[in-house]
């Protein structure tokens, strides 16, 4: 099975799901694709031998450029693992349930245009939520509204920082991601 994985930031998830199938015959991640020429995930993919192409908007949003390079790849799966602009339609039906998110919070809360990264934590703490969490999700039209494959829950105590909050979250997406991606792919 192969996946390519979506990135628009650091990549510590598109790591953390490289080296886990690394270990595993039947799957691998065949590459990592970003809408960011800077985003750190391209020196992971350098130190980590996996190839990685780099597209600006006109080629996501206006052309079947993408679409073309992920049928090229034959991919089995699309992970989304931060990345951070909304999936055009043409991508969405040349991929059906084939591309999923994984959001650093509990939908249908804290969802939507732009609540990502510390934004989604600051709010959590300035709500004074008592947990938050993770959801991985199939991905449709709207930003992180597709249906829910599962979610994982922490603690958040008062003394909690929106860099704590993200760091309880991230231990979350750490453990969890590789393996409902596995279980997807079964
Ligand atoms: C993660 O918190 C993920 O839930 C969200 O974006 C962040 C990506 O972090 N979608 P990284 O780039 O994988 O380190």
């Amino acid at each position: 099975k192969r996946i390519v994985i979506f990135a628009s930031g650091s990549g510590s998830n598109a790591e953390n799901i490289i080296s886990f199938f690394r270990e595993k015959p039947e799957v691998a991640v065949v590459a990592v694709l970003t809408n960011k020429s800077s985003a750190k995930v391209l020196e992971r993919c350098d130190r980590l031998g996996v190839p990685a192409f780099y597209f600006n908007k006109p080629a996501f949003k206006d052309s079947d450029a993408v679409v073309n390079i992920l049928q090229g790849l034959n991919a089995d799966l699309i992970v989304l693992a931060g990345f951070l602009w909304k999936i055009p339609s043409n991508l969405i039906n040349a991929f059906p349930n084939k591309i999923i998110n994984i959001h650093p919070a509990l939908l249908p809360k804290y969802g939507g245009k732009g609540m990502y990264g510390e934004r989604v934590h600051q709010a959590i703490k300035e709500n004074k939520e008592t947990e938050t969490g993770i959801t991985i999700h199939y991905v449709n039209e709207n930003y992180d509204e597709g249906a829910i494959i599962f979610q994982a829950k922490t603690t958040v105590e008062p003394s909690d920082d929106a860099e704590v909050i993200a760091q309880k979250v991230h231990q979350l997406e750490y453990e969890h991601f590789p393996k409902v991606i596995e279980k997807v792919l079964s």
